[in-house]
């Protein structure tokens, strides 16, 4: 956070950092700091001030109250500020290991960054020989340390930080890294946006991006090429020397309540400020580039990442389902004339059509969305679909060839798996497809085309309301694939004419929070919760149980049901909790066969089943009844229970549903 001329105190600076970390703490929250420095007649002696706690972000703010050596009612003209929340990758979450990390005990240069440094090891090495103590366990520091000794072996006094920084990143070996140091934020791989506020007209709305003339071999190569000039042409600033302030972050969400006009800076991006102008330049110039970053107006309301009258965002966001499903197909889906537009496939639909056969690809919770939609994206497409992890997929070496279509599923829009599956599948020529729930994201940008899930910020660690809006989408598609095939313009309308009710069927689903409340009375001292279906509902049992598990830390596994002779029926007797997912659609013959298999080994199935279904309901133990739907959209029904479930034997088990231990909303490492 920069301010140039807007007065603000050391309190207000710390407020405003502590407010972002909050709205991001969902990213990661083991540990948090914060550094500030600041400009003004009083304070002669300039000194970045650092302050870093083990713990959450709240554990930070109470510790900034607690530092008796700093004023905080000092007011500064102009002044930067940075702060981190950490997900630990290298080095336990702790004071010292939690970022901003320094470059020395006088702090003269601090770093925060989000990422991974693949060869910190060498560099720190280096740097050890040299002399340069290292304090913390993080890869990060390195990037302290090195800005310093570039500093400190410079051969010409006016070397300028963002000369520094680009020399330091030259030494990088990184994979995915969206470091910020003062001043010089850097983006590769993880997001980065600014925010720019400022009540003065902005010299412009697009900022050209200034390159170098030459490239910096390393660190010890002397670059004798100037920047261009920096003048009014090529910086953004408020007209006339005026006041302006400007946001850094990795998400919208954490300055969404002082700006919503953000730039979004691509790969290898270098962002400088000085004296309250905000310049954008890179290091190599390449063909593909756009010479310049336009300010986009964001839509996003602060409301939308507030929580509200619940007690977490994840029940929030299970409870905003009737409404996201709703946005997801605004304005796609006409029910007047059984047709679907999705805008940003349209023009790459013949293409589409002429595919070898569509590849699915994604992590954890959007990876089911590709599984929960396989089947029907298959019968509508008349494609051969595979549905891949993408961790898996880059490990296989996929043969990927350019006459296929690849699907990318992220609600961030920045999984580096699925990211580097992404750029897999772009070097290979295949045609990409994004499907996320993040504008912006290096995703949607980086894939030819895409479909933009509309559901809103999602907060909660475990994934609800995009895994829904994630099928419906790809069911979407399936529609528009299909609009011409006459054969299948029965299965479209009853698709389409499901797609339309789901919202109610979805409020009908929420009704019975009470009752599963209740069922998760009866389970949260268990030690394990299997859940086993088949068909269109295999998927939710995979996403039940990693529901299950990320928030209530019970052992839980999706079980294929046909799968159950082969082994996991020797898991079954009395004490096992079996949740069974059985519904009115073409297997449902194939689940009561599971289901007799499980009740004469003792087992006491509870049991989701269609409201009509009194075959199933004889033999269970407890039954929770859903509504009714087209085969292929019944998933989404389906899961929310689960979703419901989870959650509420989370609280019962006292843990804190939104920050389950050892995960991040956005994993932007491998
Ligand atoms: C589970 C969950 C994760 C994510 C996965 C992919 O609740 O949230 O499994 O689904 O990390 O994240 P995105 O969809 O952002 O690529």
């Amino acid at each position: 956070y920069m301010n140039y001329r807007v007065p603000r105190t050391r309190k207000e600076i710390f407020e405003t950092l502590i407010k972002g970390l909050q709205r991001l703490e969902y990213r990661g929250y083991d540990s948090a700091g914060v550094a500030i420095d600041g400009n003004n007649n009083e304070v002669k002696e300039r000194h970045i001030q650092l302050v870093k706690k083990r713990g959450n972000v709240k554990a930070l703010d109470e510790e900034l109250y607690k530092q008796d050596s700093m004023d905080l009612k000092v007011e500064f003209e102009t002044h930067f500020g940075i702060a981190h929340t950490r997900w630990a990758t290298h080095g336990v979450p702790n004071a010292v290991n939690s970022h901003p990390q320094r470059s020395d005990k006088g702090n003269e240069f601090v770093v925060i960054h989000n990422g991974i440094i693949t060869n910190y090891k060498d560099l720190r090495k280096f740097l050890e020989s040299k002399g340069y103590e290292f304090e913390s366990e993080t890869d990060t520091e390195t990037i302290a340390k090195l800005i310093k000794y570039v500093f400190d072996n410079r051969e010409t006094e006016d070397i300028t930080f963002s000369t520094l920084v680009e020399r330091v990143i030259q030494q990088l070996g990184v994979k995915a890294i969206g470091n910020s140091v003062p001043s010089y934020p850097y983006r590769r791989g993880s997001p980065l946006l600014i925010g720019v506020r400022s009540k003065y007209k902005l010299s412009t709305e697009q900022i050209p991006v200034l390159y170098r003339t030459r490239n910096i071999e390393n660190v010890k190569n002397i670059c004798k090429t100037r920047m261009k000039r920096l003048d009014s042409s090529t910086c953004l600033h408020a007209v006339g020397d005026k006041a302006v302030e400007f946001f850094f972050a990795s998400d919208a969400s954490a300055i969404i309540e002082h700006t919503n006009r953000v730039i979004f800076l691509e790969d290898d991006d270098i962002a400088a400020v000085a004296d309250g102008k905000l310049s954008i330049h890179r290091v190599k110039r390449l063909a593909s580039d756009d010479p310049s970053r336009a300010i986009q107006t964001l839509q996003m309301e602060l409301q939308q990442i507030m929580k509200g009258n619940f007690s977490a965002f994840m029940q929030k966001e299970i409870f905003e389902q009737p409404e996201s499903v709703f946005n997801t197909m605004r304005g796609r889906v006409n029910f007047e004339t059984n047709t679907v537009l999705l805008g940003g496939l349209k023009d790459h639909l013949k293409e589409i059509r002429r595919c070898r056969r569509l590849i699915v690809i994604g992590c954890g919770t959007s990876y089911h969305a590709a599984v929960a939609t396989r089947q029907v994206l298959e019968e509508l497409t008349e494609l051969p679909v595979m549905v891949e992890l993408a961790s898996d997929f880059l490990d296989r070496n996929t043969p990927v060839f350019r006459d296929d279509v690849c699907f990318f599923i992220s609600q961030s829009g920045e999984t580096a798996d699925t990211l580097l599956a992404l750029r897999y599948c772009k070097d290979r020529r295949a045609l990409t497809v994004g499907v996320t729930n993040t504008v912006g994201s290096s995703i949607s940008r980086e894939t030819d085309c895409g479909v933009h899930i509309n559901a809103g910020p999602e907060i909660g660690v475990a994934s609800t309301k995009a895994y829904t809006s994630q099928f419906i989408s790809l069911v979407m598609f399936g529609l528009m694939m299909s609009e011409d095939r006459i054969s299948l313009q029965n299965r479209r309308r009853e698709i389409i004419h499901g797609l339309k009710s789901l919202p109610e069927l979805i409020k009908e689903v929420l009704s019975l929070d009470e009752k599963i409340h209740d069922l998760a009375l009866e389970l949260y001292t268990q030690r394990s919760l299997l859940v086993m279906g088949r068909g269109y509902n295999y998927a939710t049992c995979l996403e039940g149980a990693l529901k299950i598990k990320e928030i209530t830390y019970m052992h839980s596994e999706g079980i294929l049901a046909g799968e159950l002779k082969h082994g996991p029926l020797a898991l079954i007797d009395k004490q096992m909790p079996v949740i069974m997912v059985i519904m009115k659609d073409p297997c449902f013959a194939k689940c009561q066969n599971a289901l007799q298999q499980v009740t004469a080994r003792q087992g006491r199935p509870i049991i989701l089943c269609s409201k009509d279904d009194t075959e199933s309901s004889k033999f269970a133990y407890k039954t929770i009844e859903l509504p009714h739907t087209v085969d292929c959209l019944q998933g989404i029904l389906s899961v929310i229970p689960l979703q419901l479930l989870s959650f509420h034997l989370a609280v019962l088990r006292g843990y804190d549903v939104d920050f389950p231990r050892n995960l991040a909303k956005s994993v932007t490492v491998e």
